[in-house]
């Protein structure tokens, strides 16, 4: 098994969506579907656009922009298909295809350039096989918008050999640009709904090398010396980031692949963006920046690449604004951060985020106005950056003010009864969103102490019931009726339901969407004994739905904390594996929700280090509590310290830091 690659064979539109996530390239700045050069909007063709963000005509939300496809190769003259193979080099982010037809064999190398943020690469190589082969490549206007057509105005242009599709965004007149030079002249050129193409009309064979920029000039340089340039650049990532895993050639290469998944998303281009939770895989959660970046990417960063997580929290520094005003919206002091986060901290998140399958008619729901965790775990994620980076520049650069705001937000949020001097946090929704309105979250309560703590308070908050060692996950919990998940899920009426809100199938039950209590346990791991995470563990899993992507990864890193690897490994698998094998949770009533699940990626990478290897701080210091899978024989990977590049490796006899 090739580790560093992905490979389906067969010529399969009908999976276009999956492949569309599996084999996508990204650079940070664009991310690019794993879709075939000659679909279009249909199979969900995108080129998204980081940071950028506008609205749709008629929609009451932004979502981020996709720009015409310059990377659409279309033939005639070919015939049948004999043959056909799609595949990724993740490790160097380069997308291929090769298809065998009657008449030609094409081949595609394309990608997004690592070492220039606006550059795309694309070599198309046509073997004829003695009869006219016509190729059509070009920049093709024809792409996925989930909400309506964004880009308006469009011209197209020939100028000194380069072709350009320019447009602006519908709403914020965002001008948008791709531009493309080609290494062979054309016999003629098409211009044609917004779209612009080079027509080669061939008997032999040819090899075009296309060298494309979105939003910015074309820079010089052959293709091959732009694949040099991205290979190297891939090279210094990995050099700092590969985690080896001995004796499990399919955990090594889905674990390699959620890595290069979070690569290809991280933008280091440019100051002031941060990853939104589907990454660069198109319009969906309209490219918002959830808790996913704090609590399950910020680890991965910060281990590996300090500035890059630096990067991230000055993201939530920058938008402290949004939060200042989203709190004073709702009438309260302080940082309420968005729920979904876009360009400026504008809360991207909706009253009503769910349509209902039945009714077609928006559902209310609360995730924007009652997750209130949300600023608690961007403190909580800026307290690990310092513990592990030693970066305390970065408070007097904004993060005292983040955190005392955030605690000032909590303060103000609180409810205290009559009598008592004890905070508690009612009309809240935790970690787990299919139960709305709860009161005494254990998570929001512990999350909010924790900001409280760090901006110097110390206001007691009421924190969690326990019976038997069991948290309660908020109050009257316990209460609710405890049925198995196959019963919950035998009374669904339409098979796009929503669980959660009022009336939902799961709302009036101990079915839980995603971890929830097991995500406290993993964020405050000092203050839990391992036996008592197994404890919450064996009462929590089997009430999970794992609904969310973000939840087997907390169970995982439970289950090593009481030395079950056994029970961690499926839960890494698929946590790693989430984009590779497809086929997860697409709809939320009738919302799409699909696309690539980078906090499932991040999490693959927790689970590896943090589980598998154990990697912890105590007193200051990183340490090791392994609890190593019986699949792998080792597991070795650099991480930094405070500045110092060190190793851990972990065998079934010995682990070490160095
Ligand atoms: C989860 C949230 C998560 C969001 C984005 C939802 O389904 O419940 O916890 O932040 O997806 O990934």
């Amino acid at each position: 098994m090739d580790v560093w690659r992905i490979e389906r064979e067969g010529y399969e539109p009908e999976n276009a969506t999956d492949n569309g996530n599996r084999f996508l390239i990204g650079n940070g700045n664009i991310g690019v579907r794993g879709t075939l050069e000659e679909y279009t909007a249909n199979k969900l063709v995108a080129v998204n656009l980081a940071g950028i963000y506008d609205r749709a005509p008629g929609q009451t939300w932004r979502e981020p922009i996709n720009a015409p496809n310059p990377f659409f190769v279309q033939l005639e003259g070919q015939g049948a298909i004999i043959k056909h193979t799609q595949s990724l080099d993740i490790r160097h982010g380069l997308h291929h295809r090769e298809t065998v037809y009657e008449n030609a064999i094409l081949t595609i190398e394309r990608f997004c350039s690592m070492a220039e943020a606006s550059i795309l690469c694309q070599r198309i190589s046509v073997q004829a096989k003695g009869k006219p082969i016509t190729i059509i490549t070009g920049i093709d206007s024809n792409v996925w918008d989930i909400n309506g057509t964004h880009l308006v105005d469009y011209e197209t242009e020939l100028i000194d050999e380069v072709i350009k599709v320019s447009a602006i965004t519908s709403e914020l007149r965002i001008p948008i640009t791709v531009s493309e030079r080609c290494n062979h002249k054309e016999n003629k050129i098409r211009e044609i709904d917004n779209s612009v193409f080079r027509i080669f009309t061939t008997k032999e064979n040819i090899v075009l090398d296309r060298i494309i920029s979105i939003n910015s000039e074309l820079t010089s340089g052959t293709y091959d010396e732009k694949l040099k340039a991205h290979i190297e650049k891939w090279e210094l990532l990995w050099s700092a980031s590969e985690v080896k895993i001995t004796g499990d050639k399919k955990a090594q290469l889905s674990l390699n692949y959620s890595i290069y998944h979070l690569h290809s998303i991280a933008p280091r281009h440019k100051d002031g963006l941060s990853i939104p939770a589907r990454g660069l895989s198109g319009q969906t959660y309209k490219g918002a920046i959830f808790w996913d970046t704090e609590i399950f990417l910020m680890p991965f960063f910060t281990l590996t690449e300090p500035k890059m997580a630096r990067r991230l929290m000055k993201y939530r520094i920058n938008t402290l604004q949004g939060a200042l005003d989203k709190a004073a919206y709702y009438g309260y002091q302080g940082a309420f951060y968005p729920w979904e986060s876009q360009d400026g901290g504008l809360e991207g998140c909706t009253d009503f985020n769910v349509v209902d399958v039945f009714t077609n008619r928006p559902v209310r729901t609360h995730f924007r106005d009652l997750q209130i965790h949300i600023s608690g775990d961007i403190v909580y994620a800026l307290k690990k950056y310092i513990d592990w980076t030693n970066d305390d520049s970065i408070l007097s650069d904004g993060g005292n003010k983040l955190i005392k705001a955030s605690a000032d937000f909590y303060l103000s949020r609180a409810f205290s009864r009559p009598g008592s001097d004890v905070l508690e946090f009612i009309d809240v929704i935790g970690p787990d969103e299919y139960h709305e309105r709860v009161y005494n979250s254990a998570f929001t309560n512990r999350i909010a102490e924790y900001s409280l703590r760090q901006a110097g308070y110390d206001n007691k908050v009421r924190g969690y019931r326990e019976i038997d060692g069991i948290i309660e996950q908020f109050d009257g919990y316990f209460d609710l009726e405890d049925v198995s998940l196959d019963t919950v899920r035998s009374r669904l009426v339409h098979p796009k339901e929503y669980w959660g809100t009022q009336g939902g199938v799961a709302s009036t039950t101990q079915i839980i969407k995603q971890a929830d209590v097991l995500a406290l346990m993993q964020l405050f791991g000092d203050e839990f004994s391992d036996d008592k995470i197994k404890k919450n563990w064996e009462y929590y899993e089997p009430r999970t739905e794992h609904g969310s992507s973000l939840s087997a990864c907390m169970y995982a890193l439970g289950a090593c904390r009481f030395g079950r690897a056994d029970l961690a490994y499926p839960l890494f698998m698929k946590s790693a594996r989430s984009d590779l094998d497809g086929g997860g949770k697409s709809w939320a009533g009738n919302i799409y929700i699909g696309g690539t699940h980078p906090a499932a990626a991040g999490g693959a990478y927790m689970i590896a280090t943090q589980g598998f290897a154990g990697l912890h701080l105590k007193n200051g210091k990183p340490m090791l509590k392994p609890s190593l899978p019986e699949q792998f024989d080792s597991i070795e990977f650099p991480f930094i310290f405070a500045n110092k590049n060190k190793t851990v490796s972990v065998t079934h006899k010995k682990a070490e830091i160095c």
